[in-house]
């Protein structure tokens, strides 16, 4: 379907309430954003805020309450479970905070794995597993489990496996929430860096406020609404 806006990524009114037992909790509170193609947008906001809610909307990993999420020029309302599913292994690439690798699965076959739904040949995924490797600096660790990396490096592979399909948009929520400083810089400069080479749209869930620094925009949240 064609994109008639010139927006990538697009919300109106979007509201997510979540009901424990008799309680209702508003997470977002009806929020309106637009996202340029090639756009790095931090989002920033204390624990709690619905950052994380607002990431999952976005990547149409949850449902909104009420309220739209245009992705690619496409109402993500009017898709089903398993057109959501293609939507996301085809455009969209996601890092988050703790790493979620296959833990009997190398380096390499992680990242190969979402392209095993593609009828690529073995050795063309391969090549491409090992050039996302080369790009993260991992070259040496193709062979390694996840155990046996570091945090950063297992988030580094977290990247090449959110970039194996090549995406439209990247959503990253804290990924670099569990690393140390020193760790958590290397990441997120490789990761900007990256980003900005292929221009790849990013959005960015981080309490870094020198990462978030490095962004076209931030987008602050507070108690499920956008603080202008
Ligand atoms: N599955 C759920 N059921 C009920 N309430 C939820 C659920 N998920 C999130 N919430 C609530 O929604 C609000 C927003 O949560 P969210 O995870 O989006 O915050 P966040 O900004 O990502 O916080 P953090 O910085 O700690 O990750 C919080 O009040 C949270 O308790
Ligand atoms: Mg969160």
């Amino acid at each position: 379907m064609p994109n008639f806006t010139d927006f990538v990524l697009e919300t109106t009114a979007l509201r997510r309430e979540y009901r424990l037992g008799r309680e209702k909790v508003v997470a977002l509170a009806g929020v309106d954003i637009r996202i340029r193609s090639g756009e790095f947008v931090a989002i920033m906001g204390p624990s709690g805020c619905g950052k994380s809610t607002l990431l999952n909307l976005l990547g149409g990993l949850d449902r909104p309450t009420s309220g739209l999420v245009m992705l690619d020029g496409v109402n993500l309302h009017d898709y089903k479970e398993e057109q959501l599913a293609k939507l996301r292994r085809e455009k969209l690439g996601f890092v988050f905070q703790r790493h979620d690798l296959f833990p009997v699965l190398t380096a390499r076959e992680n990242i190969e794995f979402p392209m095993l739904l593609d009828d690529q040949a073995s050795r063309l995924r391969r090549d491409h597993a090992m050039s996302l490797l080369e790009l993260v600096g991992l070259s040496d660790k193709a062979d390694h489990l996840p155990d046996e990396l570091s945090g950063g490096q297992q988030q580094r592979v977290g990247v090449a496996r959110a970039l194996a399909n090549d995406p439209l948009i990247l959503l990253a929520d804290e990924p670099t929430g569990n690393l140390d400083s020193v760790s958590a810089a290397e990441l997120m400069s490789m990761l900007i860096n990256l980003v900005r080479g292929i221009g790849l749209t990013l959005v960015m869930v981080t309490h870094d406020a020198e990462s978030a620094a490095q962004a076209d925009r931030i987008l602050h949240l507070k108690d499920g609404q956008l603080e202008l």
